[in-house]
């Protein structure tokens, strides 16, 4: 794991869009995995700059990493509207290859395995941004998930629903339960760009900076990924021993 750390997010940003821009330059298709949370926001206005001075997305598809079960299509808190409006409706990729899981269908039990056969059948992520939840999560994988976990549906725990709180009118508005990601597609994916910032991170930061698997912090299933690059500020990196 390559550790980065800069207390201006800009800086950050232009270090997870060179490694997105690296990709688009040497991949004929690349696949992006695109996150939602604050924490990435940085990155996707990096990337629309970017696209303004020229860089195409002309030729990428992407994969979001989860989507609330409960949300009406179309809601603004949906992730698949969140993605749209932060980032991919400002660049040139075209709509039809943004894919998330479809937790809208009549089929919402079987969207998992189909989520999971449509990345296999694009080739797997190229790379894949991520956030990280002040409990460890990774997308919706909350602590106890199995390192290998494929896509599927998830409980939210307690403290992630505080967490997103803020984006609704109260907490009863916020879904029990999310499509996620397993951490095994995750740690599938060629490269990770994991950002983080603000103390509030900093336990979780920690832990996976210590490099072993811990179930109670699921973002440990990515510490000994080839190929992680985890951007943060000094809050986000303070408890990290040694
Ligand atoms: C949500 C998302 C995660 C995200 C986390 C942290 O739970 N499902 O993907 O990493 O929030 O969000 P933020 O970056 O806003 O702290």
């Amino acid at each position: 794991m390559r550790t980065f750390i800069h207390n201006d997010v800009q800086v950050l940003a232009t270090q997870a869009a060179d490694a997105i821009q690296e990709v688009l330059s040497s991949v004929e298709h690349p696949v992006l995995g695109l996150a939602t949370g604050s924490s990435p926001l940085a990155i996707y206005q990096e990337l629309i700059t970017r696209h303004k001075n020229g860089l195409s997305f002309g030729a990428a598809s992407a994969f979001t990493l989860d989507e609330y079960v409960g949300l009406p299509k179309g809601h603004p808190e949906t992730y698949a509207q969140v993605i749209r409006n932060e980032f991919t409706a400002h660049v040139d990729i075209d709509d039809a290859r943004v894919f998330s899981p479809d937790a809208f269908g009549t089929d919402v039990e079987g969207a998992p395995a189909r989520y999971e056969d449509a990345i296999v059948g694009a080739g797997g992520i190229d790379i894949q941004i991520l956030g990280i939840g002040s409990n460890g999560h990774i997308e919706f994988n909350e602590p106890g998930a199995a390192r290998d976990s494929l896509t599927r549906i998830e409980e939210l725990a307690l403290r992630t629903r505080q967490d997103n709180a803020r984006f609704f009118d109260s907490i009863e508005d916020v879904p029990t339960h999310a499509i996620t990601q397993g951490l095994g597609t995750i740690a599938r994916a060629r490269q990770l760009v994991l950002i983080a910032t603000g103390e509030g991170k900093a336990d979780a930061v920690a832990a996976l900076a210590r490099g072993e698997f811990d179930p109670q912090w699921p973002a440990t299933a990515v510490a000994q990924h080839p190929n992680l690059l985890v951007l943060l500020d000094e809050a986000a990196a303070s408890r990290i021993s040694g």
